[in-house]
């Protein structure tokens, strides 16, 4: 997803160094251009921008030799108008003189363009951060000051968006948030803004957070916080973030993606202390005790850890909740709910817009909201009535891993709490994990020597394991961009099984309470020539039916936890296997293409 970043600094300084290295922060939202400006007090602005990945475009044009005492750069994820050097921002105004970049969409961009057209406007691309530039512009050459013609601007865009301008001849910088991550790094010699902490945190640990509907105008030294809604001015004192930027280092693995799967024990620890502690666990269980009915709101892998979850509060707690695809909660939902529901919504981001989306129409029927998010300070936890931390550290690779895990263990805890168990034995988990790591590391190589080359696939799961196939089907997808359906295993013969023929692989991930009905499906598959390739604890019948198995250690646990840890631990093996799938077929599991870590748009 695109992400910003402004600079002003007290002297002139190199800044190519500075945007270099905030573009590479930036750049694990995922990104298809790459664009600078610096900004003179008089003269040209120095616009540097193309399709590309940050250090191609940033040799291609020299962005070394950028100097200045203020700067833009914009990381674009291609939504209005294709990924070209046209498109790509920051954007300059009809006479250059004003240039600004956003995050986000503003949806009446083609409306906007013709109006600008009309009036006259040098209307360079399609981009919708380029009508962010005009609709300031529009305000400026009618004499507004800058803070106030980007008041009047956010009258004509409409969207979700933050941006950031600059015009040449002053010493100031302009960002606004409307709906997209904004955030302030203040130190003596400069002052910064970007889409989020990564990107400002080395320069600085002072930072101001901005809430929606703010703008924020910044030089060398200062800031001035402006209401949209008034124009009144805002204090607000920086704070100091603690946060280390360890996490986005490698740390000797080849990709994020499997430091952040080798991470998960340890996060998985960091979790359960926390919940031992924190009194938001009891505020959030106090809530769900008093709800009608819950829903489980969320996207893409936050949904599956929500599906599983909801089956342990099924199991655990004996209180159903309703998992829906944020985007149809509105549709499926919205005129039944009232202030006596609540809504579990999950997004290791915190920023997903179709999640907002969806607490935006909770809040309109006085729902409760609450949250289980990854992300420090992102929108979904300044506006719940219960943040529940993931405290997973930064997760850079595009495929979420840790952040799934301890959203699936952070519910389970709740689960077993709400329902009066006893949650200590989960202190077992972190070592589970590593251990599952351990055994299954070394079991991967012939199933990515069998997957190899196949473009179409199942994953097949059943009860506690059907959200855990979804998950490892999605993360085969996203990966290695092959088509990898996953489905309820039981559903399989009601259509699908007609796409089996010799050698074509099903994965069946079995869960311990399920094998005889699993072991039917698998028969169903291999009598026609499929494929198999179980994955669950040892079990004889599993290697018995299967071609292939995958075996999980079998957690010391109580023996009503074994089936709930089982289906959780089961998505670790999963996510190696499309690690190791996508290395195989050449692809950087980091950054898939197309896809973006921060999904900001509808
Ligand atoms: C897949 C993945 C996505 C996200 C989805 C929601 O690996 O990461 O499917 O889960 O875009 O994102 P969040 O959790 O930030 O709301």
């Amino acid at each position: 997803m695109c992400g910003i970043f402004g600079i002003v600094t007290r002297e002139i300084t190199e800044l190519g160094p500075i945007l270099v290295g905030a573009g590479e922060r930036l750049s694990y939202r995922g990104y298809d251009t790459v664009g600078a400006a610096t900004l003179p007090r008089e003269g040209e602005i120095d616009l540097r921008k193309d399709a590309g990945k940050v250090q191609e475009v940033a040799e291609k044009y020299n962005f070394a030799e950028m100097t200045g005492d203020r700067a833009i750069l914009q990381l674009r994820w291609a939504t209005f108008g294709a990924p070209s050097k046209i498109n790509s921002q920051p954007h300059l105004d009809s006479d250059g003189d004003l240039v600004g970049a956003h995050n986000g969409n503003v949806v009446n961009n083609v409306e906007l363009r013709e109006e600008f057209q009309a009036e006259g406007m040098v209307v360079r691309s399609e981009n919708d951060g380029e009508s962010c530039v005009h609709a300031v512009e529009r305000y400026v050459d009618q004499g507004y000051e800058m803070v106030e013609a980007i008041r009047m601007a956010t009258l004509d865009l409409e969207g979700d968006y933050s941006f950031v301008i600059g015009k040449v001849g002053e010493d100031h910088l302009y960002a606004i948030k409307m709906g997209s991550g904004l955030v302030a790094g203040i130190r003596e010699d400069m002052v910064c803004i970007g889409s989020d902490l990564p990107s400002i945190l080395p320069l600085t640990r002072e930072i101001v957070r901005l809430y929606d509907g703010e703008i924020i105008s910044f030089w060398a030294g200062g800031y001035e916080i402006t209401s949209v809604e008034d124009g009144s001015t805002i204090e607000r004192d920086p704070e100091i973030v603690e946060d280390s930027m360890e996490a986005a280092q490698k740390g000797g693995y080849p990709h994020f993606m499997l430091k952040e799967i080798h991470e998960q024990s340890q996060v998985a620890g960091e979790l359960l202390d926390m919940l031992d502690k924190i009194p938001e666990v009891d505020q959030f269980i106090e809530k769900l005790e008093g709800a009608r009915d819950i829903y489980v709101i969320a996207c893409g892998t936050s949904y599956h850890a929500g599906l599983l979850g909801s089956i342990y509060l099924n199991k655990f707690a004996g209180r159903s909740a309703i998992p829906v695809l944020a985007p149809q909660f509105a549709a499926q939902y919205g005129n039944a709910v009232g202030p006596e529901d609540v809504g579990i919504f999950i997004t290791q981001s915190g920023e997903t817009k179709d999640v907002i989306n969806a607490v935006d129409a909770a809040r309109e029927r006085g729902m409760g909201v609450l949250d289980l998010v990854n992300v420090v300070g992102s929108t979904l936890t300044l506006i719940s009535d219960v943040h529940l931390p993931l405290v997973c550290g930064y997760e850079i690779s595009v495929p979420a891993t840790k952040t799934y895990l301890n959203q699936v263990l952070a519910l389970l805890y709740i689960a077993l709490r709400w329902g009066g168990h006893d949650t200590t034995p989960l202190r077992k988990i972190p070592g589970l994990i590593n251990l599952t790591l351990e055994k299954t590391e070394e079991q991967i190589k012939p199933l990515v020597e069998k997957l190899d080359g196949w473009d179409d696939l199942y994953s097949l799961g059943y009860g506690l394991t059907f959200p855990v196939a979804l998950e490892g089907a999605l993360k085969f997808k996203e990966i290695t961009y092959a088509h990898c359906e996953g489905m309820l295993s039981t559903e399989f013969k009601h259509g699908p099984l007609s796409a089996v023929y010799d050698g074509y692989p099903v994965i069946f991930t079995a869960g311990p309470e399920d094998i005889p009905l699993i072991v039917s499906g698998i028969n169903e598959v291999t009598c026609r020539g499929g494929h198999v390739i179980a994955i669950g604890l040892e079990d004889p019948r599993l290697k018995a039916n299967a071609q292939q198995i995958l075996t999980i250690p079998w957690p010391d646990l109580p023996e009503e936890l074994v089936p709930a840890a089982a289906a959780l631990l089961s998505a670790v093996p999963l996510q190696l296997l499309s690690y190791h799938c996508s290395l195989a077929r050449g692809y950087d599991p980091d950054f898939p293409r197309n896809l973006s870590k921060t999904l900001t748009v509808d």
